[in-house]
């Protein structure tokens, strides 16, 4: 059986840039209490005319491009992301149209801050056994609409940012490259611990005004809990991944976690037993981007030369649901 590589990756972020003190001025936050806490220091926004279909499709012909392909050369598309631009069909079509192509498959993936991960483990089992040759494998969110950009909403707004990563996936016949390894859990005890309510079908109405006032379509997270299970789970999957492929953490060349909160990552490194200088953080510049925020940061990691052919790539990530996964890729 072939293995997966990355054939190529890109990403791209709205030009609208905002800081923490363009939120101090919409609720009550500070530059200070969001640094510390988070260590995010600015995000990007979409502008009108924006969408999470064609923030992909930038992040999609960038990838493409580098990997000297069409759109026309793809055999899937799969779309990772928790903030669709409708209720249905699935942004995968919409990212499909946008790039002008037709007839392939278009899955979506929806397993938030694991999305990325959930998606590669889906584009890898099809490269490996012969479905699909040429995927392209993208998370896109689009936070900024959804955010309560009010004091209310403050413990999440400032969290958030939104921007697409995209990779180009395809087979490898060299036994020393490719996609280890994909481990992915879940535990739907803590569902609502990081949840959109409404709208929803499990409401009758599935919306109505009282809902809305409510603030129910709005992201709502207990950011302790998430704090203490993912600052455990990302860890303990980074040691699984490496256990599984007979690695150690010395082998590790660079871990690009899911880019929740630096202290979430700073945690993940001395618990995994690294050093500083093997993980890569960007959360300082685009906040969470959920399912974007690994193809984004390993996109910027390859263009500072932080991994080399043949090097150790972990992936982690921790979410909504929960959900949490890792992954070893030998570069
Ligand atoms: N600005 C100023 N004050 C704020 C803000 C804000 N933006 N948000 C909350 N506060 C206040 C609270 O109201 C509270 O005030 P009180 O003591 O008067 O009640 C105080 O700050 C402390 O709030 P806590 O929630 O206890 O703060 P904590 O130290 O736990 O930090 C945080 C909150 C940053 C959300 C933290 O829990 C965290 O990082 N959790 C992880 C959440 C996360 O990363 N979620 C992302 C999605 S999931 C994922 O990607 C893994």
């Amino acid at each position: 059986m072939p293995r997966t590589e990355f054939i190529a990756t890109g990403f791209h972020v709205p030009a609208r840039l905002v800081t923490n003190d363009d939120l101090a001025r919409l609720m009550d936050t500070s530059d200070e209490w969001i640094t510390q806490r988070s260590g995010i220091k600015t995000r990007y926004w979409v502008s009108d005319g924006e969408t999470g279909a064609t923030l992909a499709r930038e992040a999609a012909c960038k990838a493409l491009t580098k990997a000297g392909l069409e759109p026309g050369d793809l055999d899937c598309i799969v779309y990772c992301t928790c903030t669709p631009d409708h209720f249905e069909p699935g942004n995968g079509v919409f990212l499909q149209r946008e790039l002008g192509i037709s007839d392939i498959p278009a899955i979506d993936v929806r397993n938030q801050c694991s999305g990325f991960l959930y998606g590669l483990s889906v584009a890898d089992a099809w490269i490996r056994t012969g479905a699909y040759r040429r995927i392209l494998l993208v998370g896109a969110e689009v936070h900024s609409r959804g955010l309560d950009k009010t004091t209310r909403g403050r413990d999440t707004a400032v969290l958030f940012g939104d921007g697409a990563g995209a990779v180009v996936l395809g087979p490898t016949d060299d036994p020393r490259r490719g996609v280890l390894s994909v481990h992915l859990f879940a535990d739907g005890r803590h569902a609502e611990k990081l949840w959109v309510d409404g709208p929803g079908l499990a409401h009758d109405p599935y919306v109505s005004e009282e809902m809305l006032q409510q603030g129910k379509h709005r992201a709502v997270m207990d950011g302790r809990e998430v704090f203490k299970f993912a600052s455990v789970l990302m860890p303990k999957s980074v040691d699984l991944a490496l256990q599984a492929n007979g690695l150690t953490p010395g082998d590790v060349t660079l871990l690009v976690p899911h880019q929740a909160n630096l202290r979430i990552i700073e945690m993940v490194q001395k618990l995994a037993g690294l050093r500083p200088d093997q993980v890569y953080a960007n959360i300082d510049r685009y906040g969470n981007t959920t399912a974007a925020s690994i193809p984004i940061a390993l996109d910027e990691a390859l263009a500072a030369g932080r991994l080399r052919r043949g090097d150790l790539l972990i992936l982690t990530a921790f979410g909504s649901g929960f959900t949490w996964a890792s992954a070893a890729i030998r570069w």
